[in-house]
């Protein structure tokens, strides 16, 4: 097993607020939080190992300590782990949690766990959770998120069209009209909103955290439910931690923006819509929904 160390000082004592405020946007993102919380005292009664990837400042798995977790095993890449392994001492948990730092991918323990958790994000979630449940979890064990869905509408949304445009307009009295045939191609990080929706979302894949991902191959039907202009699609999802406890990153979620974007696909050219207008969207993507994405939109 890989303890604690040796862990690069320079990153945590020098130039070290990004890694800081990015645990500090995590931590006040409380009602993501939250739910992670309560799915695990939800499933911890008392005795169980849990293995937490990506611990970060070491929050899963003190919820879990708290819970009644016997033994801890938390594991991070980031030198953040060192910090966490402080942290941990500081709320009495030093017995109960073994710090591990480094990829879980090259992470050995010591026994099979009864719990995995993790938070991070739709498409690392993908391609790391299942190989560690397939390594790592019990045969009765259970995962945290053990699921997700995944949604697109059709949308409105002149903030990231605004984005594509920028293309159009001579800056510096110079043509960069050739970048947007490619900037209309590429996938935005953006904020979708209930207002920029021209119609209720749609799922397009059920995925389980315990399989392997499989390339994505969808198309939905929408009804326009106002008249707008189509910008482009919108793509968010919904992890579901346990039965019951879910986290939505969609247009009405409370969670942060800035670390759980949704994503906005461009429409070659801005769509004119009327309410009643059936439109179709199609969509393409690999593995773990990770690389290049393809889509249509079929009016
Ligand atoms: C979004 S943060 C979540 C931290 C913490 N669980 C929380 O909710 O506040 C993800 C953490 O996972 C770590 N991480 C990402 N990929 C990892 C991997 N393959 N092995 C170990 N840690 C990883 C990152 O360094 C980061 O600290």
């Amino acid at each position: 097993m890989n303890d604690i160390g040796p862990i690069p000082h320079a990153p945590l004592h020098t130039g070290a607020m990004p890694l800081f405020e990015f645990h500090r946007t995590l931590l006040s993102d409380v009602s993501a939080q939250d739910e992670f919380r309560r799915a695990l005292c939800a499933i911890i009664h008392g005795g169980e190992s849990v293995l937490d990837v990506g611990t970060g400042t070491g929050l899963h798995a003190m919820f879990a300590c708290q819970a009644g977790a016997r033994i801890v095993y938390a594991v991070d890449q980031s030198p953040i782990v060192e910090l966490a392994k402080a942290i941990g001492a500081a709320n009495g948990f030093d017995e109960r949690i073994t710090f591990i730092y480094g990829a879980i991918q090259d992470t050995e323990l010591p026994e099979r766990v009864d719990v995995i958790t993790t938070h991070l994000g739709l498409s690392d979630t993908l391609a790391i959770l299942p190989d560690v449940a397939a390594r790592h979890l019990r045969p009765t064990g259970v995962v945290v998120p053990a699921s997700a869905d995944l949604f697109v509408a059709p949308v409105e949304c002149f903030r990231a069209d605004e984005q594509i445009r920028f293309w159009d307009k001579p800056h510096y009295g110079l043509d960069f009209t050739p970048v947007r045939p490619l900037a209309s191609r590429s996938r935005y990080s953006c904020r979708i909103t209930v207002d920029d929706l021209l119609a209720c979302g749609a799922r397009v894949a059920s995925l389980n955290f315990r399989k392997p991902s499989t390339r994505l191959q969808a198309t939905a039907q929408f009804e326009i439910h106002r008249d707008g202009v189509l910008h482009g699609i919108g793509l968010w999802y919904i992890e579901h931690l346990i039965d019951g406890i879910s986290i939505s990153t969609g247009p009405s979620s409370a969670v942060d923006p800035k670390l759980w974007p949704n994503q906005f696909l461009p429409a070659d050219e801005p769509i004119h819509v009327r309410q009643g207008d059936t439109i179709g969207i199609h969509v393409e993507a690999a593995e773990c929904l990770a690389g290049d994405w393809r889509w249509q939109i079929l009016v």
